[in-house]
């Protein structure tokens, strides 16, 4: 029987990243103005950070590619250090050739946030949809701020942030967990799993409880990733340490 998400396990964090970006170099390479969906958090910065080695040593090609951001902080302004717009263009847009206009963001400190999230599901379906929606996963089981609770939304949206969750970003606004915006915007989980493909990254320990959910658990609003059991085209890109409580 077909299992969703596939589990690929890699010995480590490094292992994991190459996999993924030698993956996307070769995506580029057979359809250039591919649609990326992007993370941020800790667990993408080594994909990133070889995604930029590819393009400086074999010049992989990112000018025709188009990315959206899955989340941003309402509140702040696009260039604020915390924001991950910021975060996207320090580790991966200054270092390779995409084009700025064809790097698309949640904007938090729009005036009408309403008509914000709208904009947003209009630009991803102008794009023709998203081809590969990379994903980390929050130690509560959210994607993007999808938070767990007694219901989702389908559709880009703004969240209020649970507790654990702005801890884990406090590293953006100084280790300070009270100096995260207590709000966001974020791509839905209809907008997630209507991308063409979805792979969720995990690495560390601290990963391994809601992984082994996402697998083996039912799906439940209370762990989001768990929806991605719904999805034809998703997998687990793990390292040993997150895949430690899966069957062997
Ligand atoms: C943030 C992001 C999520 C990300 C999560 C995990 O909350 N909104 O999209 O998956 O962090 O972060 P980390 O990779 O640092 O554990």
């Amino acid at each position: 029987m077909h299992r969703s998400p596939r589990v690929l396990v890699f010995a480590t964090p490094h292992d994991v990243a190459r996999t993924l970006a030698r993956r996307v170099a070769a995506a580029l390479h057979a359809n250039p103005k591919i649609v990326l969906g992007l993370p941020t958090g800790r667990t993408p910065l080594l994909f990133y950070e070889e995604l930029v080695r590819l393009h400086a040593d074999e010049d992989v090609d990112f000018s025709q590619a188009t990315t959206f951001n899955l989340d941003e902080f309402v509140g702040i302004a696009a260039d604020h250090p915390g924001s991950y717009r910021t975060f996207m263009r320090r580790f991966l847009f200054e270092h390779v050739n995409i084009d700025p206009a064809r790097t698309h963001f949640l904007d938090g400190a729009a005036a009408d946030l309403t008509e914000e999230c709208e904009r947003y599901e209009a630009s991803i379906t102008a794009a023709g949809g998203i081809d590969l929606q990379i994903l980390g996963i929050g130690t509560n089981g959210h994607l993007g701020f999808n938070e767990p609770g007694p219901e989702l939304e389908a559709r880009t949206h703004k969240v209020t942030l649970r507790p654990e969750t702005r801890r884990s970003n406090a590293a953006l606004f100084g280790g300070d967990p009270a100096a995260v915006p207590s709000q966001a915007l974020s791509m839905g989980m209809g907008t997630i799993l209507h991308a063409r493909k979805a792979v969720l990254l995990a690495t560390g320990e601290s990963k391994a409880g809601c992984v082994e959910r996402v697998v083996m658990g039912p799906i439940t609003t209370a762990l989001p990733a768990s929806l991605l059991q719904l999805h034809r085209d998703a997998e687990l890109m793990l390292d040993e340490a997150a895949a430690i409580r899966l069957p062997g």
